[in-house]
């Protein structure tokens, strides 16, 4: 059957650091997908993963817009381009899957959800770690109702985004502080799993100016201050009635304590790392041990394809834009890593931004639904890869 269906042609545009695991990906672990292309602002750039990664052609952004055969444009390029790429890519009737954020601003991002349902497009949005086994398993043990009624959440993630900064221009720039950088995993996991969040409220601190001082980088002379919160607390109220907790916090040190516990009237759930596809699920009963739990869902983040570079910790990034590849290919509508749940997701974090600054209790308007992935299925079968991709057709 999987041979009778059109492969969905697709362009990378951007080909930096993430591009390494997406084109991998695209290429060759979804079955769905058809990597024709790959562009970046610098040709050299773009040449290098062509060759390497053995893409056909290197296009340029006018050549894809123009081209009749791309269907599926991937955004890789940094949050301060994904604005003006996307709105280029959709009128030139593209379906666009991006990287976080769809765009810096929540009225740029509506305005670009406004142009693909006109349009009549896919556009589906990172994290799409929510559709890794660890998470999905999470989704499913949780609607089994094996903690009972779900009561409240606690996330925290922790990293020195500072010194970080200093090795990745991404970081300096707008989008790059923690809560925007890592954060956006852990309200893409809580979305997923809890639902839309109704209001919430939080403080919030920036980041120190970075002396010139250098450890990674020695030319001297100018500091920087990493834009918007470094550090967020917030509390959030779901739709549902759970009550949640955020911490995020980049004015610390790297070694990362991440938390998530999702408590209930029989249990607790401890969840792992969200910017991961393999976070383990352990239970905690009254009166027994803390169990880990089987995964019930494929993409557990384990490379199943040769590869001569090393990908720990990115796993099976790109899941999401081959959801919506095979949702585009059947015309089915409810592709998971959608417009709506990325544009909730930059609603929560721009949010928790505005209730820092002026104080305010923020309350949301935009909503989503992502329908959870059949179990099932497994990333590794007697020969290597599995039939994880078949949790992505329907
Ligand atoms: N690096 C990571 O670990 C990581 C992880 C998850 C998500 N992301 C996200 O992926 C995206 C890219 O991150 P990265 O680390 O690969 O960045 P990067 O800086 O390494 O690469 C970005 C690439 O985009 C190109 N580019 C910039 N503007 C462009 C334009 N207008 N047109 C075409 N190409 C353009 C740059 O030349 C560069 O090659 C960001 O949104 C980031 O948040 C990165």
């Amino acid at each position: 059957m999987m041979e009778k269906i059109r492969k969905v042609k697709t362009a990378v545009i951007g080909c930096g650091r993430i591009s390494n695991i997406y084109i991998r990906n695209l290429k060759k672990l979804f079955y769905i997908t058809d990597l024709a292309a790959v562009c970046d602002i610098s040709e050299e750039a773009a040449a290098r993963q062509a060759g390497f990664f053995g893409v056909d052609r290197v296009m340029t952004i006018d050549e894809i817009a123009d081209s009749e055969e791309i269907e599926l444009v991937v955004n890789l390029t940094p949050p301060e381009a994904h604005y003006g790429i996307i709105r280029r890519m959709l009128h030139a009737g593209k379906h666009v899957f991006t990287e976080k954020m769809m765009a810096t601003d929540l009225a740029e991002a509506q305005e670009l959800v406004s142009l693909a349902r006109e349009r009549k497009l896919y556009l589906g949005s990172a994290p799409d770690t929510i559709l890794g086994a660890g998470l999905q398993s999470a989704r499913w043990y949780l609607d089994s109702g094996v903690i009972g009624d779900i009561t409240s959440v606690q996330v925290c993630i922790n990293r020195d985004q500072v010194l970080n900064s200093e090795m990745s221009a991404i970081i300096r720039q707008e989008g790059g502080a923690l809560p925007y950088d890592v954060g956006i995993y852990y309200i893409g996991a809580l979305i997923m799993l809890l639902g839309p969040i109704a209001s919430l409220t939080a403080s919030g601190a920036v980041a120190p100016v970075h002396p010139a001082e250098y450890f990674f980088r020695s030319e001297p002379g100018d500091k920087w201050q990493i834009p918007g919160f470094n550090i967020l607390a917030a509390a959030l109220d779901f739709e549902s009635g759970v009550i949640g907790s955020v911490l995020f916090d980049g004015n610390t040190v790297n070694c990362e304590q991440h938390r998530f516990a999702v408590f209930g009237t029989r249990g607790i759930l401890l969840l792992g790392d969200p910017n991961t596809f393999n976070g383990a699920v352990t239970l905690l009963l009254p009166n027994n041990e803390k169990t880990v739990l089987p995964f019930t869902h494929g993409y557990n983040g384990k490379n199943m394809v040769d590869e001569p570079r090393a990908f720990d910790g990115y796993g099976n990034r790109g899941v999401g834009a081959a959801e919506m590849a095979w949702a585009i290919r059947t015309g089915r509508h409810n592709n998971r890593c959608s417009m709506e749940y990325g544009l909730h997701c930059m609603e929560v974090l721009l949010g928790m931004d505005r209730s820092a600054r002026t104080g305010q209790k923020i309350t949301t308007t935009t909503r989503f639904a992502v329908d959870p992935l059949r179990s099932g299925y497994y990333s590794e079968g007697a020969r290597g890869r599995g039939d994880a991709e078949r949790s992505l057709m329907e």
